[in-house]
């Protein structure tokens, strides 16, 4: 019934586009304050080595220096999310290339920089792992000797270069598949991604004499950052203030801290601003990238084509740190288990420990890896018994009122939906596969990210209504669907809505523009705060009116009952004489979703809210001598649940296919002996326009029961199932390659070991 709407439902445009298309919005690295200075890090070069001597006066007497900080300017120890295994500065041990040892505070960023390289490490190496499987040896080196010492959160199983290891188990996996005709065995390996942002990681710090940090920064969490920060500086939180800047992309790669500590110490030891841009150096070499993982999956199934048992394991290479490779072994577990009805399941999820880059949260964290060894694995099974892909899909999806994997029953489940439509739009039925051409389908499930969302909600004497949120709009347009739900709800235009967002001090508390969540979760603490300012209002307009408060209505921004009727505007200008004005507080905290604790064990993530479902379809051409791909058409029917704003629910679709078809054919972060080898633009390959195809989207709408009219997270779900759709169809066309990405090269070697 979206045509009853006046404002969810339409293509209304954002209320960041004008500042973004005019070059006057300020950015992360726009922002500046007078008086700044800036600052550069000294890091290792070394990927594991004890650090014997640290010189610094050779660098304290370069032109513009104006203070060195290390780790003994750095209050707390260790911090980190899961385990505390992070530290601000390397205390006496480097566990990657590229870990800030020393930082620089010069009056420019080039005088910093030539100081930082001025400063001198002699380094007692030490042996190194980089290979993961090589680091669940019991021979490995140990990133962490100390692992057990640090602390973390009670349901972590640490062990060698364990961080975690997770179980989900269901049934008896062992008689599972003793009743199974077919058993597949199949193993998958993926690749190290960067979050792919636009705008470098950049902040602004400043330092009180009266011992208050204000942090401009474009993170997305800034009450995270605010906490984090305060943990470091050993400070309370009161005495921290992070405000974001205007956001170019996060990805998942801005939740954490980036400069942010780094400018704080650094503002804190010189009495000064202090800025950091990371350069693309830095980026492509120490960002938050997406774990690479190996995958073993064995899969029995019956004659016809039903899945009987899975046993599994994933194991999550999380660099030097473990940062989220905790969670993200832990949800690997639901991904891997995959959207089916599976009556025996056994799938160990390890976290493990290298030496290299600490890894991150990156869009879908889990999904894109997990799902191209399911969903390949699912295309190897139908091949092997003789079954239609899509059918082979069909008979094993979970449907309304089934239990998923992990105890969860699902309702709303629009994968049947999703499958059919993208399999007709890209024309299933009538493929023709074989000779360099194919057709490939993968699909999936994901959730919408719970926690908690405040908002205030004002109504000003002129009648525009200010939406104050302590989320940030990271580029998704999220910002703008939830002002679109808060206009729907309380009855006015979207052009009345202003929007004061992310700063830890005067923003109501959020959970933060991550997972999914913003429009949902910011959209529904707005109609909470909708319910509370109706009363407010019709309470005021009774008396004015002379009709009870329970006959008036508000559309359109009038108050009115029968021929009698005052305005929004009118009402709010006279609260605020009488009353300090019209303004309510809306919250929500999504309720859970219960699942079955006896299925998992270490699991951090245990449920898949609000989960929406999806499936991609493409199709291509494979050049039979170079192994080039081509994409010639590629379709996303994805559940939205409801779509509030459709532009940009396509483009979001459009932006994750594009960062899937990355992930496929090109984009690796590529490692040797412990040093990124491609730490630039040229060399490590992510598509531009001239790579894009035509991508179509389906917006399929199964309400959820939870999101604001209906709506479901989904700014993650596109970047999914693009590894296992391209994979399935080079295969279709070609070969099957397993070990992301599937690069022209890769396709060439396999086809020539095919024939
Ligand atoms: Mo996302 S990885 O939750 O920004």
């Amino acid at each position: 019934m979206a045509s009853d709407y006046k404002v969810v439902g339409k293509s209304l445009p954002r209320f960041d586009a004008m500042g973004k298309v005019t070059g006057r919005a300020i950015y992360g690295t726009d922002f500046a304050l007078p008086g700044m200075l800036h600052g550069k890090l000294c890091r290792s070069t070394m990927p594991h080595a004890r650090i014997r001597v640290l010189r610094l006066d050779k660098a304290r007497q370069m032109p513009g220096v104006r203070a060195i900080v290390t780790a003994a300017d750095v209050p707390c120890a260790r911090y980190g999310s899961f385990i505390k295994d992070m530290e601000v500065f390397a205390l006496d041990t480097v566990r990657h290339v590229g870990q800030p040892i020393a930082g620089v505070v010069a009056r420019s960023a080039a005088e910093a920089e030539a100081a930082a390289a001025a400063i001198e490490i002699e380094y007692e190496p030490l042996p190194a792992v980089f290979d993961v499987e090589v680091a669940l040896q019991p021979d490995a080196p140990l990133v962490h000797p100390d692992l057990l010492a640090y602390q973390a959160m009670p349901t972590v199983l640490r062990q060698g270069n364990v961080s975690n290891q997770s179980l989900l188990s269901v049934g008896d996996v062992e008689a599972g598949f003793a009743a199974s005709d077919h058993i597949f065995t199949n193993r998958f390996t993926t690749n190290m991604v960067h979050p792919g942002y636009t705008e470098p990681r950049a902040a602004v710090a400043q330092w009180d004499r009266d011992g208050r940090f204000t942090v401009w920064s474009n993170t997305q969490l800034p009450f995270e950052a605010q906490s984090t920060l305060a943990e470091i500086l050993k400070v309370p939180a009161a005495q921290v203030r992070v405000i974001c800047t205007v956001i170019g992309g996060g990805f998942g790669g801005k939740l954490r801290l980036g400069v942010e500590h780094y400018v704080a110490v650094m503002a804190k030891a010189c009495g000064r601003p202090v800025k950091m841009v990371t350069t693309t150096e830095e980026e492509m070499a120490t960002a938050y990238s997406r774990q690479p993982v190996v995958i073993e999956l064995k899969t029995g199934v019956s004659r016809d084509g039903r899945i009987l048992a899975k046993q599994g394991r994933i194991i999550v290479d999380t660099g030097a740190t473990s940062g989220s490779g905790v969670g993200v072994g832990s949800s690997s577990a639901l991904i891997l288990a995959g959207p089916y009805r599976i009556p025996n399941i056994s799938i160990e999820g390890l976290a493990v420990y290298t030496n290299k880059a600490p890894t991150g949260s990156f869009r879908a964290p889990s999904g894109p890896q997990a799902n191209f060894a399911v969903e390949s694995q699912m295309d190897i099974i139908a091949a092997g018994i003789g079954l239609d892909p899509l059918e082979f899909r069909l008979r094993n999806i979970l449907r309304d009122g089934d239990t998923a994997p992990n105890g969860q029953v699902v309702n709303k489940v629009s994968l049947e939906e999703c499958l059919r439509k993208a399999a007709d739009a890209i024309g299933w039925s009538q493929r023709l596969d074989g000779n360099g051409r194919g057709k490939g389908l993968a699909c999936g499930w994901w959730t919408t990210t719970s926690g908690s969302s405040g908002v205030y909600v004002k109504i000003n004497p002129e009648g525009k209504v200010v939406m104050n949120t302590g989320c940030a709009e990271i580029g998704t347009g999220a910002l703008t669907g939830a002002a679109q739900v808060l206009a729907e709800a309380l009855g006015v235009k979207l052009d009345d809505i202003d929007i004061v967002s992310a700063d830890s001090t005067a923003t109501p508390f959020d959970h933060g523009a991550q997972g999914s969540r913003t429009a949902f979760a910011v959209g529904n603490a707005c109609i909470n705060a909708v319910e509370k300012l109706r009363q407010q209002i019709f309470q005021a307009a009774a008396p004015k009116l002379g009709v009870p408060a329970e006959n008036l209505s508000l559309v359109d921004g009038v108050v009115s009952a029968g021929d009698k009727s005052i305005t929004l505007a009118e009402i709010a200008k006279a609260l605020q004489l009488s009353g300090g004005g019209l303004i309510a507080h809306g919250t929500f905290i999504a309720p859970p979703t219960p699942y079955d604790p006896k299925r998992g064990r270490n699991l951090v993530i245990t449920t898949l809210n609000s989960p929406s479902f999806h499936a991609h379809a493409v199709d291509v051409s494979v050049d039979q001598e170079t192994g080039e791909i081509q994409i010639n058409d590629y379709v996303v029917a994805q559940d939205v649940g409801f779509a509030i704003n459709p532009l940009y629910i396509e483009g979001q679709i459009e932006g994750g296919v594009m960062q899937g078809i990355g992930q496929a054919l090109s984009e690796e972060i590529v490692y040797r002996d412990g040093h990124v080898a491609n730490a630039n633009l040229t060399d490590y390959k992510m598509p531009t326009a001239m790579d894009a195809p035509r991508v179509r989207s389906i917006l399929v709408e199964c309400p959820s029961e939870v999101g604001p009219f209906g709506a479901k997270g989904v700014g993650e779900p596109p970047v999914i199932e693009p590894p296992a759709a391209l994979a399935n169809a080079v295969a279709a066309a070609a070969c099957r390659v397993s070990d992301l990405p599937i690069t022209a090269e890769k396709v060439v070697r396999h086809m020539a070991m095919a024939s």
